[in-house]
């Protein structure tokens, strides 16, 4: 079995973040959202990876390059243009052969990982198995409607009238059927190839689709309270470990991890915290819920249900919460009662009157 992980794309609600990078390299407990989603393609013992790239694919390449957490083997396959989950399999039929493969979409965050969804598979070998979820809310997403059995009898992209709250959650695993399927198919509304559409296709020809309800936790990252909120789950079973110089004036307190290279001086840290190497933090307080990248500057200031980007420094500004912060960002006070703002396209900023 192979994977195809979906790496393309344009990432319109996490702007401006993802104006000139990639979102699926937002990091969730300072680890980039597709670096979860490769963990858990070797954790179910796959290890040819086909990942679909589109205009940051430079970026992407660099960013796995760089890390050695996950052994596998990629093969990284450019997509001209994001015209679809279903165009994406088209473009890489020459990657994908005749084998079975599990299709990641590189924005999605899961605990618990994609081995119950694939021994699913495994054992009936339907021509596709889906992975569900419940949710309160299912007009953002594909919405399956299923049998007594658990049989997709139906499923609609992100339907006005839900016929239902099973959400298509972004791992599916396919036989190579699935290859006429998307070549069946014409784009959409808003112009895409859609991948539900090729699952409707293989059940309106009599084809055997199924699918496997996560219990687990899930999250579509594509926008920034999502992406926070991803965050806050995954920095609950970060391991502690205080590898980095933290002084005798600071407190430490519960879940945090300060990672080698990082100095933290008379701060109180109250976790779940991580805060990545080479970061200095002086006169602080962080947390909980917060995930600082490497190489930043924090002093004088608290910060708490937030994500800072790697190279950022915040100082002297008072109560920083909920707010995610980009690379290199500065933040600095201004004078009493003013706001001194450079901000790019589409930021979106929330200032006490
Ligand atoms: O997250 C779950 C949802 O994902 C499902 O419920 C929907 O049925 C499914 O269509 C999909 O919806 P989204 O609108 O959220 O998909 P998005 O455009 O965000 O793309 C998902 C990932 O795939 C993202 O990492 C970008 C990548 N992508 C997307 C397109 C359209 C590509 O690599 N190529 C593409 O052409």
């Amino acid at each position: 079995m192979k994977a195809l992980v979906l790496a393309g794309g344009t990432g319109t609600r996490l702007r401006p973040l993802t104006h000139s990078s990639a979102k699926q390299l937002v990091p969730i407990a300072n680890r980039p959202v597709l670096f979860h989603v490769l963990r858990d393609v070797a954790d179910a013992d796959i290890k040819e990876v086909g990942v679909v790239v589109g205009g940051t694919a430079d970026e992407i390449r660099a960013a796995v390059a760089a890390d050695d957490s996950v052994n596998l083997d990629i093969t990284y396959i450019p997509q001209g243009e994001p015209l679809g989950l279903a165009h994406a399999v088209l473009t890489a039929r020459d990657f994908l052969g005749d084998d079975d493969f599990v299709m990641y979409l590189g924005d999605n965050y899961l605990r618990g990982g994609i081995t119950d969804l694939v021994a699913d598979f495994r054992r009936a070998r339907p021509a596709a198995q889906l992975l569900l979820a419940r949710e309160d809310d299912p007009a953002g997403f594909g919405v399956a409607e299923l049998d007594a059995a658990g049989r997709v009898r139906g499923l609609e992209e992100k339907p006005a009238a839900p016929k239902g709250d099973h959400v298509v959650v972004g791992v599916y695993v396919f036989t190579p059927a699935v290859h006429e399927a998307v070549r069946a198919i014409v784009p959409s509304w808003r112009g895409e190839l859609e991948i539900t559409h090729a699952l409707q296709w293989l059940i309106d020809q009599g084809a055997d689709v199924r699918s496997t309800t996560h219990a687990g936790y899930w999250k579509d990252t594509g926008n920034v309270a999502d992406l926070l909120d991803a965050n806050r789950v995954a920095l609950e079973s970060v391991e502690p470990l205080v590898a980095g110089d933290v002084d005798a004036a600071t407190e430490l307190v519960g879940r945090v991890r300060i990672a080698a290279g990082a100095v933290v001086r008379g701060s109180r840290i109250v976790g779940p915290v991580v805060v990545g190497a080479d970061t200095v933090i002086t006169g602080c307080r962080v947390g909980p819920y917060t995930a600082i990248a490497e190489r930043c500057h924090v002093e004088d200031s608290e910060i708490e249900s937030s994500i800072v980007l790697p190279g950022s420094s915040i100082t002297g500004v008072g109560r920083i919460e909920a707010s995610l912060i980009g690379r290199h960002v500065e933040v600095t006070p201004a004078a009493p009662a003013t706001h001194r703002l450079v901000l790019g396209d589409h930021c979106k900023v929330q200032l006490s009157p």
